[in-house]
Formats: structure tokens, sequence, C-alpha cells
């Protein structure tokens, strides 16, 4: 249960607010390429204006490299939102100053104010207390939706918590519920699926789902780095060097915990490889499965055969069809499937078609999770990488939960307190 008072808890007639958002959405070219955040900050926004408030909206887009770094500007959305919302956006050029107090000024009860990038002032991600005061004076009351962020401890998710009374917005509730409760008490069997590219950024939430989940299998690039401890020859693939003794104690807990009870930590058995990351590139798909170690203190390595050897000038780039359909077989049993990372190099297009040459592993996921093969559990779905593939597929409603934050999602998984939450008010 969400502990924090919301926007439900409080009276908000004839208030200024000051909603945070993260609306950090790709842009190429001054173009957004997916406005999943923005559309999903929509209820609380809708509640705010059907309870008359003026509503001035603050956000970071990116990290700047300057204080007017105009790739930067939050200028696209506020032009996206005012098209989603069907009434205007009012738009400032700084978040604090003249041009900010100005602009607040200006707007009457109902009405929309997006103030420009928060990242363009330093004292942002330094929490720096008079910047925060300085955001403070612009309103009443200060509402932190923007889940995204509340991993970090900047003035607009913590320091400005000092000044005005500071409560949740409903996407940030209704993230933080759905995650936790899955976490704590999901209906099992539940299965988590971790890819991407880097064990470093995720060892938190492997071994939390090491310790509470029945199945948990990797691919991604990160499988690439759990086939090397592991003593397989992943040739040019990408992979982490330092990362290895990490996958090693990862697989050494992961056997522990098989001992202990049923447990599955599943390393893909094959996988597709080519020479070069080119759409037009031919593949081939090795099956290194004969010398696959399960564990690697009890099983001394094989050596692999050069039919089941990734070439020298090789890399791997997706899961191969086995490892697909094993891990398609798992989701068949599962009730509960939190997805993190793609299973492969998605970003490459294909030729013809939604599904790129090296995204069949991770579209095989989907289409279990999906419910194609006949089985559909509850998918949390976190993690940059895979909500923008998922968005990009159209499919974002077809999960049960698709998560806003990247980071945010995965300290929340790993069961980290996230200080953005922390500095709200405690319902009573
Ligand atoms: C995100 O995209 O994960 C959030 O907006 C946080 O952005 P950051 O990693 O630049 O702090």
């Amino acid at each position: 249960m969400f502990t924090k008072k919301t926007i439900k808890d409080i009276d908000l007639t004839g208030q200024t607010v000051l909603l945070r958002a993260d609306y950090n959405v790709p842009l190429d070219d001054g173009k957004i390429t997916d406005d999943y955040r923005i559309k999903q900050s929509l209820p609380t926004i809708q509640y705010l204006l059907d309870h008359n408030v003026k509503l001035i909206i603050c956000s970071h887009l990116g990290r700047p490299t300057g204080p007017r770094d105009i790739s930067c500007s939050l200028f696209p959305v506020a032009k996206r939102l005012q098209q989603i919302l069907d009434r205007p956006v009012e738009f400032a050029t700084d978040c604090v100053g003249e041009s900010a107090t100005k602009a607040a000024a200006g707007i009457k009860s109902g009405q929309v104010l997006l103030l420009e990038n928060l990242r363009f002032h330093p004292e942002e991600e330094a929490n720096d207390d008079a910047f925060a005061a300085q955001l403070a004076k612009l309103a009443d009351v200060f509402v932190q939706d923007g889940f995204g962020v509340v991993h970090r401890a900047h003035a607009s998710t913590e320091a400005i918590t000092h000044h005005l009374p500071s409560v949740a917005g409903l996407l940030l509730e209704s993230e933080v519920d759905t995650i936790t409760q899955v976490m704590l008490a999901p209906e099992r069997p539940l299965m988590a699926i971790v890819g991407g590219a880097k064990i470093a950024d995720k060892i938190d939430i492997l071994h939390r789902f090491i310790e509470i989940a029945d199945f948990v299998a990797v691919g991604g690039a990160m499988a690439n780095t759990f086939l090397a401890a592991q003593g397989i020859n992943v040739a040019d693939s990408l992979y982490d060097k330092t990362d290895v003794p990490i996958a090693q104690d990862l697989i050494r807990r992961a056997g522990r915990e098989s001992q202990k009870r049923r447990f599955i930590f599943a390393i893909p058995h094959d996988g597709v490889v080519v020479h070069k990351i080119d759409k037009t590139a031919p593949t081939r798909i090795v099956d290194w499965s004969s010398h696959v170690i399960a564990d690697i203190e009890q099983y001394p390595r094989r050596v692999p055969t050069s039919a089941s050897r990734v070439h020298a000038d090789e890399m791997i780039v997706d899961i191969g069809p086995f490892s697909g359909s094993f891990i398609a077989g798992g989701i068949q049993l599962a009730n509960t499937v939190i997805w993190n990372g793609t299973m492969g190099v998605t970003e490459t297009k294909s030729l013809q078609g939604p599904i790129g040459p090296y995204a069949h592993g991770t579209d095989l996921v989907i289409q279990a999770l999906l419910g194609e093969f006949g089985h559909k559990p509850f998918t949390l779905i976190g993690g940059g990488d895979t909500v923008g593939y998922v968005e990009g597929r159209k499919l974002v409603k077809s999960f049960g939960h698709v998560s806003t934050g990247g980071g945010a999602s995965l300290e929340l998984m790993g069961g980290r307190t996230l200080p953005g939450v922390e500095a709200l008010e405690n319902k009573k």
C-alpha cells in the first residue's frame, strides 16, 4: 500500500500547483520519437485541471551540456502536450527568475504552464536548496509525478519538499504500488527475464530475482558476459570483462538457490551471430549447449567443438531459437513475469516488416507474454529500452504494467528506497 499523501488527500481549491513530471523523452532532430511518458502524465494533469488549479509543470530533458543547450529544450514537449490535452500550454523560457515568475503570474485557474528544462541550472542536480526555494515561490503545493526521476535526490525531487507541502501524483502512486506489489507478493510462479547491456547496472535486481523468482532467464548483451563467465569464447560480442566476476558470483548464487528449492536460472544455450551489424549481413545460429556449464564450481569446463563455436570475427546479436523457445515455455508456466531488457540488438531495422533481423528472440518473448501460445501471465515491463521497443511496436496497452521508469524501476525492484518518494508527506 502506498503510504504517501496523494493529490486525492489534499484540498486543491484555489491552489497553484507545481507538478514535477518526467518528460525526459527521446528526440530526433527536435521531434519527439516516443511520447509514452507524456501520455502517462495525463491522469494527474486531468485530475488537477478538473479541480481548477493553476498548473505549472517542470521537468528535465536529457543531460544538457550548458545552460542553453537548445537540443535539450522542453519546447517540443509543450507543443506535444498542447496537442494531447487539446488546450493551450504556455511555455516559460526559464524555470526560475523573471521569465518564470512572469509566466506563472500570467496563468489563470484551469490553465497550464510548462517551464524550461530544470537541468539548464546545475543547481538542480546539486539538490541546491536556494534553487529549490526559487522554484517553490512559484506555487502553493508541490506534486511529484515524475516516477522516472525519483531515484535522484535533486532540487526538484528532494530539496523542493522542504519548501512546499508535497504529495504524490497518480502516476507515481500507481508505479510504486504496482512494482512493490509484484516484488513483495506476486502471483506465483514468478519469472524474471533480464536483458540489456550491462550486468553492473542490474546487479541488485539480479540478486533480488534469484532470491524471489522461480525462474530467471537472461538474454541480450549481458548474457554474453554470463557465457564468458562459463568459459565460452564470445569472440567479438559486446560483453564486459570487468563484469565477469560478478556474473560468476551470480551463477554460484543461482546454483545454491536451485539446490534449496525449485529454481531455474537460464543462460542462453544458442545464439544468432553475424560478422557485422548490418540488416543485409548473413546470420548463423551457434549452439554451444554441449559445453554450457551449469555450475562453474561443480563441473569441469568442456572444450567446444568447432560447430558450436562463435568464430573469432563474429558477434552474438540475439538469443537463438532453442533459448527463445525455452523462455517462451517458461512463460507458459508463469503467472507473473517481470521483463527488463531486450534479448538482442533490437535497434537494427528490418528491410521489411516491424521485426528487425536480430529481434526474433525478443519477438518470441513478446508473443509468449501476449498469450499467443495459450497462456497470458501478468507482465510488468520496466527499463527504457524495453519500453521503447514495445511502444515502437504499439503494444504498450497489451501488457499489465509498462513502467515509465528506467533507473527508478530498477532501484525500486532492487529494494532501494527512492529519495523523491521518501521526501513526500506520509498519509496520516
Ligand atoms: C530516465 O530517463 O531514466 C530519467 O528521466 C532520469 O534521467 P537521468 O538518468 O538523466 O537522471
